[in-house]
């Protein structure tokens, strides 16, 4: 269950992971996550073309900051020698390198990265060589179950992953077929841990502690990743390690929105911080009383202040929103 983990030569005081989400896993986010416990966090998936060609809105996905350790860097990409640079050169700032053999998107699929590397182990085998021979710091690979239903081969890229040098593989337990709907199989995750000895790290509707425990009980794995439970909900991280379904109370809700909102702007100016939390306070007032009434008039607000006054009021109203 939880505990200490190693990964390679980076110590993480526990096993309980915060999940790469593009657009999601930005500093502020990643955060208040760590805050509330997570022991390892990782950026967004940032293009390997994208860090060759030195493009700037990637280097805001890979900047990472001091106070931010251990952390995971994200890449993706379907040429090796652009992966090895870019491990080469992303190394310099993180504790992992981890490649994405697991994102699902047309855009990306369609260049034959992410997911569609479970097509080709051959081609997933020659990037994960050459990130780990060029990478300064250990590297991981974050794979789904398998394309589809008739292509389940999570366990032969896990393997390939631990012959070509990675530490560490992280299983998403659904196929690429499947995106992010139906429910995530636990027992592919139970027969990558029988096949590999790298650490193997659970992934897939990890909502609570309860879920928690179920992907520790039935898989066996050595660690577990939360990704969509953590949307608009950080707490889940004290919960899973406390084992105590402790929810926040309005005030502590409340505080938090405000909070994330401030290290937005602090981060990325105004105009885009604010563009930012209006996903992020979407996902905070999930299942609230009058919850699109406050996000139509949230979203149509252009400064911080107007934005705190809006959540503020809903403080003093004790409007009962967990
Ligand atoms: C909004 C969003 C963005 C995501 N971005 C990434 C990403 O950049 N890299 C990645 O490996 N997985 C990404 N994922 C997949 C998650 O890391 C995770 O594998 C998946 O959501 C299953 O976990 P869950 O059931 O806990 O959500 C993303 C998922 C979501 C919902």
């Amino acid at each position: 269950m939880i505990k200490p983990i190693k990964i390679g030569s980076v110590e993480i005081k526990n096993n309980v992971f915060l999940a790469p989400m593009a657009g999601v896993t930005d500093m502020p986010f990643r955060k208040l996550c760590r805050e509330f416990g997570a022991g390892l966090v990782y950026t967004e998936m940032a293009s390997s073309k994208a860090v060759e060609y030195k493009s700037e809105k990637t280097e805001n996905i890979y900047r990472v900051f001091e106070e931010e350790h251990p952390i995971a860097i994200q890449i993706f990409g379907s040429e090796p020698e652009i992966m090895a640079n870019t491990a080469e050169k992303l190394s310099n700032f993180a504790d992992l390198i981890d490649i994405n053999m697991g994102c699902p998107a047309n855009k990306i699929v369609k260049n034959g990265e992410g997911s569609a590397l479970m097509k080709n182990l051959d081609l997933a085998a020659r990037i994960i060589e050459a990130t780990v021979k060029a990478s300064k710091v250990p590297v991981s690979v974050k794979m789904r179950k398998g394309w589809d239903e008739k292509h389940i081969n999570a366990p032969e890229l896990a393997k390939v992953a631990e012959n070509c040098g990675a530490v560490m593989v992280t299983i998403h337990g659904r196929t690429r077929e499947q995106m992010y709907s139906g429910e995530a199989d636990l027992e592919i995750i139970r027969k990558v841990k029988e096949t590999v000895k790298i650490p193997v790290i659970g992934n897939g509707d990890i909502r609570d502690f309860a879920s928690a425990e179920r992907m520790f009980k039935e898989t066996r794995c050595d660690g577990i990743m939360v990704a969509r439970g953590a949307q608009g909900n950080p707490w889940i991280f004290r919960e899973i390690l406390t084992g105590k379904s402790d929810k926040p109370t309005v005030q502590e809700k409340i505080a938090l929105i405000i909070r994330h909102l401030e290290l937005e702007v602090a981060h990325k100016g105004e105009y885009t911080g604010i563009r930012e939390m209006r996903k992020h306070i979407a996902n905070y007032l999930k299942g609230v009383p009058n919850s699109s009434q406050i996000k139509e008039e949230i979203n149509h607000l252009e400064s911080a202040e107007e934005v705190k006054a809006v959540l503020n009021n809903i403080r003093k109203m004790g409007e009962k929103i967990c």
